[in-house]
């Protein structure tokens, strides 16, 4: 342990980056260099244990944007948190949260992140919390002509992405994220099935996949939020059922049901939407 060196500067460099792609490589066998051509998120601090050159154990943070019951909440999220397999049941992942929350704690109150592991974060006070999907029956209409769908390897399509990112209003006033692109275009990037459908109509993206008969709408980037009949009338999808992974107060339409769901977030501090049906974006990492 005495040949390693605790740094929290590497985020910002590429030298940094490129060592925090090689260990989120590793470990969870994803590829983050997409980022480097999409935009990494500025607000990331990487708190990490260096051996020399070589990244071997990291927690990040991240600024995230909520709308939570009509207010703006800034808050924080846990992201990256691995460590090489040589390296664990030293205390280092330990040793890094404490520090990581040390920061977060003189700037928010609440603290968010996503695990499969719930039982690694309680012991630092994150709790469960579930999310809700919504759905309904889905007529499909003769679609009108115009849209299509954008492509991340196109650098105009990538263009026209981050001008709505930087105007989007969110989705929902009583949960939804308005986060820094860098999760939504990895997640695109990464997910076959994803469709990031631009409808120039409705000045929107609307990011959709389909599973077998059920048309799953993910996310709306736009500066105003359309409803899903106004959706409904640009899409040439044909479906009988649509599930929402979103808080639906924006979208004019009443869920015929709703089931609540695992997603794997916890939070940290006061959660406001806590108890109620709600679904921020999965379209993370
Ligand atoms: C999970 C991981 C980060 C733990 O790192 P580590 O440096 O070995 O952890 P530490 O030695 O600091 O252990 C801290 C505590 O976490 C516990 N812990 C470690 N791995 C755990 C696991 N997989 N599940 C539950 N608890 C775990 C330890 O028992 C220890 O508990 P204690 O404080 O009661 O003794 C590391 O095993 C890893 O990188 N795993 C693969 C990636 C991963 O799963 N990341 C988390 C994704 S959300």
């Amino acid at each position: 342990m005495d040949d390693l060196h605790f740094r929290s500067d590497y985020a910002r460099t590429a030298e940094g980056l490129s060592e925090l792609g090689r260990l989120i490589r590793d470990v969870f066998e994803i590829d983050i260099s997409p980022l480097d051509r999409l935009g990494h998120d500025p607000s990331v601090i990487a708190f990490g244990w260096w051996r020399q050159d070589r990244l071997v154990a990291n927690v990040s943070l991240y600024e995230r944007r909520l709308f939570l019951r009509g207010e703006c909440v800034s808050a924080l999220g846990v992201q990256s948190v691995a460590v090489r397999p040589q390296w664990r049941g030293k205390g280092l992942f330990r040793d890094l949260m404490r520090r990581a929350l040390r920061h977060a704690d003189g700037r928010t109150e609440l603290v968010i992140l996503a695990t499969e592991t719930p039982s690694l974060y309680r012991p630092f006070g994150f709790r469960q919390v579930r999310e809700t999907i919504f759905s309904a029956g889905w007529v499909s209409r003769q679609s009108q002509a115009g849209c299509r769908n954008l492509s991340l390897a196109r650098n105009e399509d990538v263009a026209l992405l981050l001008d709505l990112f930087s105007r989007r209003a969110p989705t929902s006033l009583f949960a939804s994220a308005c986060d820094h692109s860098s999760l939504f275009l990895l997640k695109a990037a990464l997910t076959p099935g994803i469709r990031l459908v631009h409808i120039p109509d409705l000045d929107a993206v609307v990011v959709i996949r389909t599973d077998a008969d059920t048309l799953i709408l993910l996310d709306i980037v736009a500066p105003e939020i359309p409803t899903l009949e106004d959706i409904r009338t640009h899409l040439d999808v044909e479906c009988s059922r649509i599930e929402v992974h979103l808080t639906p107060d924006r979208l004019g339409w009443r869920p015929e049901g709703q089931h609540s769901v695992d997603t794997g977030y916890m939070v940290r501090g006061p959660f406001p939407a806590e108890g109620s049906a709600y679904m921020l974006s999965t379209m993370r990492i």
